[in-house]
C-alpha cells in the first residue's frame, strides 16, 4: 500500500475495523508488520502493513511471488505466530496482545489449518489422527473418534479410517488432514499450500472437497495458493507482493 494510501485506510478506519459488530467478518487484519532479524544489521521485513478483511462464508486465495510474505500473513492471521505491529481481529475481538496460551486455547477452538506437508502422525490411523485434535480442543475420546469418523465419511475415506498414513495416497492423507482441521468445527479454515504437493487432478479434488464443505457447513476457507486452477476455484483472489495486499480481490481499486 503506498502511503497515501495507508493514511487514507487510517482515516476511514480509525484505527478500528468497522462493520466488526455485525459479525460480517470473521477475520480482519491491519497494517501487519512483520521484520524477521538475521543478524546484527541484517533483517527482512516480511510483512510492511498487509491489511485484510475476510468475510464470513467465503472462500478466499492468496497468490503472489515466492518471499511475498503470504506464509507470515497467514501465520500471524492464523494466531500461530505475532506480528510486531498491527492488528488482528477475530470474529469482532481484538486478538494480537493475547497470551501465548490464550491464542492457543483461539487456535483449537476457531481456527483449522491444512498445510502442504499432511503433517499426520505416521503411527496414528486415519480416524486416530482427526480424533487427536478433538481431544486437544477438550472433547472425551469417544466423542472425538465418533467425530472423526463422521468428517472421514464426509471427506469420502469411511473405508479407510483404521488406516495408517503411509497406507493412504496423498490426496487421501490430505483428505484427513482436512477433517482434522473441521474437527472442532471452526469457523474458518486456513490451507498453506494444501495443494502443493498433489498432482493436477488431486489437486482438484481437493479443492472441490473445500469448495463443498464452504457451500454446505459455510466453514470460511482462506487459501495460500501457486495454482491458478485452485485460485480460480475460489470467490475471489487477494495478491500480495513484497508485504502488502496489493489487491484484495474484491474489484475495490487500492486508494482514492
Ligand atoms: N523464520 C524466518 N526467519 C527469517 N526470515 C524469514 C522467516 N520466515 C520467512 N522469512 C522471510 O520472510 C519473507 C516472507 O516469507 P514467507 O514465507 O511469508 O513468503 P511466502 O510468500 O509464503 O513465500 P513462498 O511462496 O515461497 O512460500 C521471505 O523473504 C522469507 O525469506
Ligand atoms: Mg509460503
Amino acid at each position: 500500500m503506498s502511503e497515501q494510501a495507508a493514511h487514507v485506510v487510517e482515516a476511514l478506519y480509525g484505527g478500528e475495523p468497522q462493520s466488526q459488530a455485525d459479525g460480517a467478518y470473521i477475520i480482519q487484519t491491519r497494517d501487519l508488520t512483520k521484520r524477521y532479524q538475521l543478524g546484527r544489521n541484517n533483517f527482512v521485513d516480511a510483512l510492511r502493513g498487509a491489511t485484510l478483511d475476510i468475510r464470513r462464508g467465503e472462500m478466499a486465495a492468496i497468490m503472489g511471488p515466492s518471499g511475498s510474505g503470504k506464509s507470515t500473513f497467514m501465520h500471524i492471521a492464523g494466531c500461530l505466530d505475532v506480528a510486531d505491529g498491527g492488528e488482528v481481529w477475530l470474529n469482532g475481538r481484538r486478538v494480537d496482545g493475547l497470551s501465548a496460551r490464550e491464542l492457543v486455547g483461539i487456535r483449537r477452538k476457531e481456527i483449522g489449518f491444512i498445510f502442504q506437508g499432511f503433517n499426520l502422525i505416521p503411527t496414528l490411523t486415519a480416524e486416530e489422527n482427526v480424533a487427536l485434535a478433538g481431544e486437544y480442543a477438550g472433547m472425551g475420546r469417544g466423542v472425538a473418534l465418533n467425530r472423526a469418523r463422521e468428517l472421514l465419511e464426509m471427506v469420502g475415506l469411511g473405508d479407510r479410517t483404521r488406516h495408517v498414513p503411509s497406507e493412504l495416497s496423498g490426496g487421501q492423507q490430505q483428505r484427513v488432514a482436512i477433517a482434522r482441521a473441521l474437527v472442532n468445527d471452526p469457523g474458518i479454515v486456513m490451507g498453506d499450500e494444501p495443494t502443493g504437493d498433489l498432482d493436477t487432478t488431486t489437486s482438484e479434488e481437493i479443492v472441490g472437497m473445500m469448495r463443498t464443505v464452504n457451500r454446505e457447513r459455510g466453514t470460511t476457507f482462506l487459501i495460500v495458493t501457486h495454482n491458478p486452477e485452485v485460485a480460480s476455484a475460489c470467490d475471489r483472489t487477494v495478491r500480495m507482493r513484497d508485504g502488502v495486499v496489493v489487491d484484495d480481490g474484491d474489484g475495490t481499486p487500492p486508494g482514492p
